[in-house]
């Protein structure tokens, strides 16, 4: 489909609301993007016409909707190049997908292991490994990040010892947006020996990935991101290290036989969904997948890219304004601090005016100690954004900027 955006932001029902009597402007996408009625009605229409559980039954309805959940599998595994549909497992989100991950490798660390992550981690790849270190004694070894919001790829290099387990690293930074280079650090990571695993929650939605090409052993993501449900997310592992993981949790479904002394497991991607799965989430996430999937990738990274330089050239106007995190290679998330001003009085004001920013830490907290700020705001871009609107963030925070002097 050619990009048209007027006909894509029709395809959004909640675009044409307002905020205090103002258009809406939605620049908080890195937080969450909203639904195209592709996704909408397609939940709508499961749960009108056919529902029911997976897996279990011997009715109609129940091989309808099994059917429907399985090719929403197979439509993640497309999207991000997976060599087969069972490499993929439904979580609740990249959260739970990178715990699900540190779970089922705590077998394999004892005191003194090292886990190699990144000062630019969202918590959610930091706090499962500080589970393994308060639980057992394994040691966090962090990758600096440089003023230009890249990472020390110098100091990364010298980090292991015989000790290294484990590499986990953001593949897009959702405050800075830098793009991380997961090719190369996924190379040094196999070298040693290490299992590489990348928290893909941003990359999924602004870059084009494809998992043969990273190399991964494991990669998260979301659905809510990429323009589908919340309460859905994917785990992406190489079938040799799914099979020798264990389970998160236990329950219906992921077993193959319960004896009084014993249980076997079900194959992968079974063994990691125990109970009852999130099924019209994970259906509407295929469907997402496929909206996207109509357009160019390229010519929606163009568009966002497009946004996010027209917002810095105006925002840069500013004497006091700072750009958080300047990487050659980025994606579309504009973090910036004004000083004199707390950003979340600039997201209140903003509001105001009907633009959706978002301001805080972002769950980042160890960057925000690197670039010495206690929080940032942040307008994030989405497929839906016009140049309209970055006039308008840009003119709301020349107001801000002028109200909180
Ligand atoms: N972690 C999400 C964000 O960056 C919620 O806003």
């Amino acid at each position: 489909m050619s990009f048209d955006i007027n006909a894509i932001r029709a395809q959004f029902p909640i675009l044409s609301r307002t905020i205090h009597d103002k258009p809406l402007a939605y620049l908080d996408n890195a937080a969450s993007a909203q639904k195209p009625l592709a996704v909408i009605d397609s939940m709508r229409n499961c749960f009108e016409h056919s529902y029911a559980n997976v897996h279990r039954g011997l009715h109609t309805m129940a091989n309808e909707t099994t059917e429907a959940f399985e090719g929403a599998r197979q439509k993640i595994a497309n999207f991000i190049g997976a060599a087969e549909s069972s490499e993929i497992i439904f979580t609740k989100g990249a959260t739970e997908a990178l715990n699900l991950v540190a779970y089922g490798l705590m077998g394999e660390i004892k005191e003194g292991d090292e886990i190699i992550i990144s000062q630019m981690e969202h918590h959610s790849n930091i706090v499962p490994w500080n589970f393994l270190r308060e639980r057992f004694g394994a040691v966090i070894k962090w990758i600096p990040v440089l003023e230009d919001g890249t990472l020390d790829m110098g100091v990364y290099k010298t980090l292991f010892t015989k000790h290294t387990k484990i590499v986990s690293i953001v593949h897009m930074s959702n405050v800075t947006g830098t793009v991380n280079p997961v090719k190369e650090i996924g190379k040094i990571a196999h070298e040693h020996g290490c299992v590489f695993i990348v928290d893909g929650t941003q990359a999924a939605v602004h870059i084009e990935v494809d998992m043969m090409d990273i190399d991964a052993d494991f990669y998260a993501m979301t659905g809510h991101k990429l323009y589908g449900p919340t309460g859905i997310g994917a785990l992406y592992g190489k079938r040799e290290h799914l099979e020798k993981l264990r389970p998160f949790q236990g329950g219906g479904e992921m077993i193959e036989d319960v004896f009084e002394d014993h249980v076997t497991y079900q194959d992968i991607p079974h063994k990691f969904e125990a109970g009852t799965p999130p099924i019209m989430e994970a259906i509407g996430f295929g469907v997402a997948i496929d909206w996207i999937n109509q357009f160019n990738r390229q010519d929606v990274i163009d568009h966002e890219m497009k946004l996010y330089h027209h917002a810095l050239n105006g925002l840069q106007e500013m004497n006091s304004f700072r750009l958080i995190g300047n990487a050659p290679n980025k994606g579309a998330v504009l973090s910036f601090a004004l000083e004199g001003a707390h950003a979340h009085d600039i997201a209140q004001i903003l509001d105001r005016y009907g633009i959706a920013i978002r301001a805080g830490q972002h769950c980042t907290q160890p960057l925000m100690h690197v670039f010495g700020v206690h929080s940032t705001a942040r307008a994030s871009f989405g497929i839906y954004n016009t140049i309209e609107e970055v006039d308008r963030l840009i003119e709301g925070v020349k107001k801000a900027r002028k109200f909180l002097s």
